[in-house]
């Protein structure tokens, strides 16, 4: 069983809180909240004041990419405002062990996320220190992509070492261009956490399209 986590960009802004709770409904067990700052990626998305106000309407894990320059600068406000895991990317500017430290003691799980072009061995240094990598399939900053295959080789590299430094337990996150095609060849790969925009909030049945990742 795979761990769903549909991201949020895709979902309707106007209607924030009923689109979590029917992700939820439909057995989602993380929300994927997508943090762009106009630099690191060439979009703007939303901020912890959007985070804050769904986590109190519809308490759920959420899963906060932060695709910042400075995430470290940023943490506490995600903190607060209820991210229950914190990713972050280590094409960023900030120093990787006091990010993640820093995660960890506002209590929160911690991750690292790998462009298309930053190779698997960028995150064996952090294995026994993260809960969670992520793997990206396509460029950050928008949704609706082509899922981009090199991820597969990257996701099995990753999932190859931590079980060989004795973290099976890794969650190992794939995010872009997922869907009923591409998702069963990312947990073949390792995947164990699958993140779908478009494909979940694009589908006529969203409930459906959740289910069908779920058995996977
Ligand atoms: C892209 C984001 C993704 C995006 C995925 O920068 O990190 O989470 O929402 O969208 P889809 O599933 O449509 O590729
Ligand atoms: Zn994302």
């Amino acid at each position: 069983m795979a761990i769903v986590a549909p991201s949020l960009l895709s979902a309707d802004f106007a209607h924030l809180a009923r689109d979590c709770r029917s992700c939820l409904d439909a057995g989602a067990e993380f929300l994927h909240f997508d943090v762009m700052d106009g630099h690191f990626v060439p979009n703007i998305s939303f901020g912890a004041p959007v985070l804050s106000s769904i986590a109190k309407a519809v308490p759920a894990f959420y899963d906060v990419h932060l695709m910042l320059t400075d995430p470290l600068d940023y943490l506490p406000m995600f903190l607060k405002a209820g991210a229950s895991m914190i990713t972050f990317h280590l094409e960023a500017n900030s120093p990787v062990e006091e990010t993640i430290d820093a995660i960890h003691a506002g209590g929160a799980k911690a991750g690292i996320v790998l462009k298309p072009a930053t190779p698997a061995q960028a995150a064996f240094p952090w294995l026994d220190k993260v809960e969670m990598v992520l793997v990206m399939s396509v460029e950050p900053g928008f949704g609706g992509q082509k899922f981009q295959s090199g991820a597969l080789d990257k996701l099995a590299a990753i999932r190859q070492q931590a079980v060989k430094t004795g973290r099976s337990e890794l969650l190992l996150e794939v995010d872009g261009g997922i869907d009923r095609n591409t998702a069963p060849l990312c947990v073949k790969a390792g995947a164990s956490v699958l993140v779908a925009g478009s494909a979940v909030f694009g589908a006529a049945d969203p409930a459906a399209e959740i289910a069908f990742l779920r058995g996977l």
